[in-house]
C-alpha cells in the first residue's frame, strides 16, 4: 500500500478498459532518454527481441522525447540489436528535451505516436524521464512501462539501476590508479565523481577504494570537520589521503575543495581530479548486462499482462513494479550503516 494507491488504481482501470487485453498489442515504441548509462543497449536488445518473439512490432524512437516530438521513429528488427549487448551508450541516442515540457511539445509527441499507430511505450531513463512520463500520462492515455537507466541509482523501486554497477567500477578503477600515484608522491588527492543530486557513486566507489573521506549531496558537509580529519591524518603521518566527493556536494566539487584544502594546508602536496563522463561510457559489467536483459524482457511481459504507468525494477532479487509517481517522489534510501562505516574504516 502506498499513498495515492486509490487514485492510481482508478487510472489503471481507465487504461485497462481502453486497451482491453494487452496480449493483443501490436505496436510498441521504445526510447532511451536523459543521461545515457552503460547497459542501455543490452536493455534495448532485450525489449526488441522479446517484443518480436511475441509477434509485436517494435519501433525505436531516436533521442528520447525530442525524437518523439519530431516523429523520428523507425521499425526495429532483431538484427538491429545484434552485437550491441557489450556496447556502452545507446543506439537509440538520447537527449534532454525542453520542448517536451511544454503543452505544445507533448501534444506533438502524442500526435506523432498516434500517426505511427504506436499503442504502448517502453521508456528507459532516470529521474527526468519519469518526471516527463508522469506529466505526459496525466494528459494522454497511452500505456507505458519504464526501465531504470541511470548511473546515479537515484530512483525508488529498484535496488540497482542499469549502468550504476559499471559506473562505480569505472570510478573504482580510476581511483585505484590515483592511489598509486598519490602514494608514490605522498600526495592528497581529491577525486570528484558524478552525481548531481545523489551520492551513490561516491559512497560506493569511496568505500571500495578505502577513501579517507567521502562527501555526499545527501549529507551537509561540515568543511571544518573535513579539514580537522586531514589535519589529524597529517599529524599521525598518514601519507596517502584520498577524498572522494560527489559533484553535487553542497560545499562544492573538487575545485572548491582543492582551494580550501590548499589554503589551510599550504605545505601539503594536493591535487584534484574530476572523473566526469568516463563514468557514463564503456562496456557494461556482467551485472548491468544481466539486469538490463532481465528488465527489458520484463517490460514487454508487463505490458502484455496489462501493467502500465509503472517502472520495473528488482528488489531483493525479485521483479518489482512501482508507479511512475512513486519512482520520482523520493530518492532511494541511503544505508545508514554504510555512512557510519566511512569514518570507522578510515581510522
Ligand atoms: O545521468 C546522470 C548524470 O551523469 C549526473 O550524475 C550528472 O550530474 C549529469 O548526468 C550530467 O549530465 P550531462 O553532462 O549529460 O548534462
Amino acid at each position: 500500500m502506498f499513498s495515492g494507491e486509490g487514485e492510481y488504481q482508478e487510472k489503471l482501470d481507465k487504461f485497462r478498459t481502453q486497451i482491453q487485453l494487452m496480449t493483443e498489442l501490436r505496436k510498441i515504441g521504445l526510447m532511451t532518454s536523459g543521461g545515457d548509462s552503460p547497459g542501455m543497449n543490452a536493455a534495448i536488445r532485450a525489449v526488441v527481441r522479446t517484443a518480436i518473439y511475441y509477434g509485436i512490432e517494435i519501433y525505436g524512437i531516436r533521442r528520447g522525447y525530442q525524437g518523439m516530438i519530431e516523429g523520428d521513429i523507425f521499425e526495429m528488427k532483431t538484427t538491429d540489436v545484434a552485437n550491441i549487448i557489450q556496447r556502452g551508450g545507446t543506439i537509440l541516442k538520447t537527449a534532454r528535451s525542453k520542448a517536451f515540457r511544454t503543452p505544445e511539445g507533448m501534444q506533438q509527441a502524442y500526435d506523432q505516436l498516434m500517426a505511427k499507430g504506436i499503442e504502448a511505450l517502453v521508456l528507459i531513463g532516470g529521474d527526468g524521464t519519469f518526471k516527463g512520463a508522469v506529466e505526459f500520462f496525466e494528459k494522454y492515455t497511452i500505456p507505458a512501462v519504464g526501465l531504470p537507466g541511470t548511473i546515479d541509482k537515484d530512483l525508488a523501486g529498484t535496488d540497482y539501476t542499469i549502468g550504476f554497477d559499471t559506473a562505480v567500477n569505472t570510478a573504482v578503477d580510476a581511483i585505484d590508479k590515483i592511489r598509486d600515484t598519490a602514494e608514490a608522491h605522498d600526495r592528497l588527492f581529491i577525486v570528484e565523481v558524478m552525481g548531481r543530486d545523489a551520492g551513490y557513486i561516491a559512497l560506493n566507489s569511496g568505500i571500495a577504494c578505502g577513501a579517507e573521506d567521502i562527501l555526499l549531496p545527501e549529507i551537509n558537509t561540515n568543511i571544518e570537520e573535513v579539514l580537522k580529519r586531514i589535519d589529524y591524518d597529517e599529524r599521525r603521518r598518514k601519507t596517502v589521503h584520498i577524498l572522494v566527493v560527489a559533484e553535487g556536494d553542497d560545499f562544492g566539487g573538487a575545485t572548491e575543495l582543492l582551494k580550501k584544502v590548499s589554503e589551510r594546508f599550504p605545505k601539503l602536496d594536493t591535487r584534484a581530479t574530476i572523473l566526469g563522463h568516463i563514468q557514463r561510457g564503456g562496456s557494461p559489467t556482467y551485472a548491468d548486462r544481466v539486469l538490463a536483459s532481465r528488465l527489458g524482457h520484463a517490460a514487454i511481459m508487463a505490458l502484455r499482462e496489462g501493467r502500465t504507468q509503472v517502472m520495473v525494477g528488482v528488489i531483493n532479487g525479485a521483479l518489482h513494479y512501482t508507479p511512475f509517481e512513486q519512482v520520482v517522489k523520493q530518492n532511494a534510501q541511503m544505508s545508514a550503516d554504510m555512512i557510519e562505516m566511512i569514518r570507522v574504516l578510515a581510522v
